[in-house]
Parts: structure tokens; C-alpha cells; sequence
């Protein structure tokens, strides 16, 4: 089993994480849920570990199944990770909410969905520009006084709110938007992160699927990905080619196009996972592939070079507008 040391936690985990965002409807629509507990399991089987939720996913559904699909896995083999933001309406609509008493009962209706006693990592999902730092930390210490959270920390935040964050809490992961595509935290998080002992579990390291290497560039989409700059026109099509252009590469290596993506993700030191999204086994599979695997330095560069495309422009830019 591959294991890597999460950071500062000390946990024990796979450096692949089971995403499992694929439960959210409103994002990628009906999923199979058969599909989705194999996968889960299979992963286990697999040497994967590390399982990472939210209770947005689906407003809680993608919690359920997968306390579902872990009954019959050695829960402290396992390590959870969920987060939390949001106020949900019973509309479905939602907004920002880490307030004390708030934070608690989502907590609790977490531990609920996952049938868990502890939650191994509990990540604030965004920044709650109105609860204060101190508020957040308080109700995160008393749960985890409480034997209901074992580890803290935060999903997309600047470095600058990260810093801020852990000057009132032992903040210990970071779960930041990470790809071979958009790697823009290389600046600033990455190396603060290192530097500093914290758990990075990268997410989207596939660009939602769009470095998985099965896409012509004349796709069309029906999940959210129909409104996402890089999967249109010109620019879907350029990034599809230069996916397609590894394939030699991958070849060399005896790894699918998905699997030497993944592979040079996680070589970067400051990297310990990546939480990969999956739909069906077939797919878990295919990232489990990428265990235990390297390339050369010189072919890491290769494949950076390969999938240099200017970023998507900024709306601001593209209309002109004044800097
Ligand atoms: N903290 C946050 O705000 C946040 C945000 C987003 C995601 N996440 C977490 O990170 C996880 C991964 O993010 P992501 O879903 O954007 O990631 P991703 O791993 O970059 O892309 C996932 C998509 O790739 C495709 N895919 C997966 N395996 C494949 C394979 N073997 N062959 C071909 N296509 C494959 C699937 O879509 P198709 O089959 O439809 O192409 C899948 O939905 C999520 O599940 C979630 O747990 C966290």
C-alpha cells in the first residue's frame, strides 16, 4: 500500500483521495449510485484510503452513500475528510454560514449522514467573510475536544486568509484547486505550505476531466461544464490536443494519458494527494493506476511544456476594461 504522511496530522494516507463532488446533481447530474459504491469500494481494495465529501455535494446525498459504501470497510483504516460553508434552505437555495451554532449542528448532521463517530479532517469549505476567526476556531476546538473532529483545516483560501485562519487555530491541511493547467498556488500556497508542514490534498488535478486525455476538443457538455471557458470552441479543442500529444509519453511509461497527468501531479513536493473525482469503477481503476508510479525530471518538464496554454482571460480582460 502506498502511504505518504499528511503534513503536520501525521495521518497515514493514499496520495489518490476518492472524490466524491460526482454525487452533486446540480453539478454533473444524475449519477448511478450502484456505480458509485463500487467505485468506492473498489478503491479500498485498490490500497486507497482517503475518502474526500462535502456536505454540499448533493446537499448531503454524497455523504450518505458513502457512509454507505464504508459499513463494511475497517473504519480506522479509513481516513474522512468533509467540509463545511453553507446555510441551506430548505428551497435548496444557500449562503455563507460558519457561525458557531450553526457550524456544530452541521457538524453533527455530518457525523449522521457518514455514520461515524470522528471526522479525520474537517475542512472550511470557503472563507466566512462575517464569522469571526476566533468564533470558527472555538466551535472547531470544542468539537474536537468532543471526539467529533480529529484535524482542521481549509479548502479555497488565499494564502493570505490561510495564514490568517492559523493564527487562531492549528489549522494542519489545505484543499486548494491544483492542475497541471492552473497551477497559479506554484506562487504562493504551495511553497508556504511546504515550508510549513501543511497537508495538501490538491483537487480537480484532472481539470475536471479535461486532462483525462478521452476528449477530441468537438465534445458538447450537459453538466456544468457547458458554461466552463475551457471546455469551449478553439480553446477546448487546443487543450485537447496537447492532452492527446502526450500519449508517446504515456506509452513510454506503459501509464493512460490520465495516469501520467496524475503521476506528474503528484511529484511536486509540496503535494501529497489528489483528491480525484470518480463516477464508476472503471475510473478508480484507471487512477489507481498511478500508484507508486514516477518519471524522470527531464519528462516531468516534458509534460509541463506540453500543456503550457495561456490561461482562460479574465471577463475584465476580455472586455478591455481599465487595470
Ligand atoms: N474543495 C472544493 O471546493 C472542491 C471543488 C471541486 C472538487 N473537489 C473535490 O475534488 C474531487 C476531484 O475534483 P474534480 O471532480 O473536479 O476532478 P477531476 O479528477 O479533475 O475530474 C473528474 C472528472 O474526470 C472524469 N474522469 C475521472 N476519471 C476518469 C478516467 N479514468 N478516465 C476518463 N475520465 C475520467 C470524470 O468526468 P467525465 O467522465 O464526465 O468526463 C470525472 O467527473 C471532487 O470529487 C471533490 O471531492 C473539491
Amino acid at each position: 500500500m502506498e502511504r505518504v504522511v499528511f503534513g503536520r496530522s501525521g495521518l497515514s494516507v493514499s496520495p489518490i483521495a476518492f472524490g466524491t463532488w460526482q454525487l452533486s446533481p446540480r453539478f454533473w447530474g444524475d449519477q448511478s449510485k450502484e456505480d458509485a459504491l463500487a467505485a468506492m469500494r473498489l478503491a479500498f481494495d485498490r490500497g486507497i484510503n482517503f475518502y474526500d465529501t462535502a456536505d454540499a455535494y448533493g446537499d448531503g446525498y454524497a455523504e450518505e452513500v458513502l457512509g454507505e459504501a464504508i459499513q463494511d470497510m475497517p473504519r480506522e483504516e479509513l481516513v474522512i475528510c468533509t467540509k463545511f460553508f453553507n446555510h441551506f434552505n430548505p428551497d435548496a437555495s444557500r449562503y455563507p454560514d460558519l457561525s458557531p451554532a450553526y457550524l456544530r449542528e452541521r457538524c453533527e448532521a455530518s457525523l449522521k449522514r457518514l455514520r461515524i463517530e470522528t471526522i479525520d479532517v474537517a475542512l472550511l469549505h470557503f472563507y466566512d467573510q462575517l464569522t469571526p476567526l476566533a468564533d470558527v476556531a472555538g466551535t472547531l476546538e470544542q468539537l474536537r475536544q468532543e471526539g467529533k473532529v480529529r484535524f482542521i483545516g481549509v479548502s479555497n483560501h488565499t494564502v493570505e486568509q490561510f495564514r490568517a485562519q492559523r493564527l487562531h487555530g492549528p489549522y494542519c491541511a489545505v484543499q486548494p484547486p491544483y492542475s497541471l493547467l492552473a497551477h497559479e498556488i506554484e506562487d504562493d500556497l504551495l511553497p508556504y505550505c511546504e515550508a510549513e508542514n501543511i497537508g495538501v490534498m490538491i483537487y480537480s488535478p484532472l481539470h475536471k476531466g479535461l486532462l483525462t486525455g478521452k476528449y477530441q476538443g468537438t465534445e458538447a457538455f450537459t453538466d456544468f461544464r457547458q458554461h466552463h471557458p475551457d471546455f469551449q470552441g478553439e480553446r477546448f479543442k487546443s487543450i485537447c490536443q496537447a492532452v492527446q500529444s502526450l500519449k508517446p509519453l504515456a506509452e513510454k511509461y506503459g501509464l493512460t494519458i490520465y495516469q501520467l497527468v496524475l503521476t506528474a501531479t503528484l511529484m511536486h513536493p509540496a503535494i501529497h494527494v489528489a483528491a480525484c473525482g470518480i463516477k464508476s469503477p472503471e475510473q478508480i481503476a484507471d487512477a489507481a493506476g498511478a500508484l507508486g508510479k514516477s518519471l524522470s525530471r527531464e519528462d516531468y518538464y516534458a509534460v509541463r511544456k506540453a500543456l503550457e496554454i495561456a490561461p482562460a482571460p479574465k471577463i475584465s480582460d476580455a472586455k478591455g476594461a481599465k487595470k
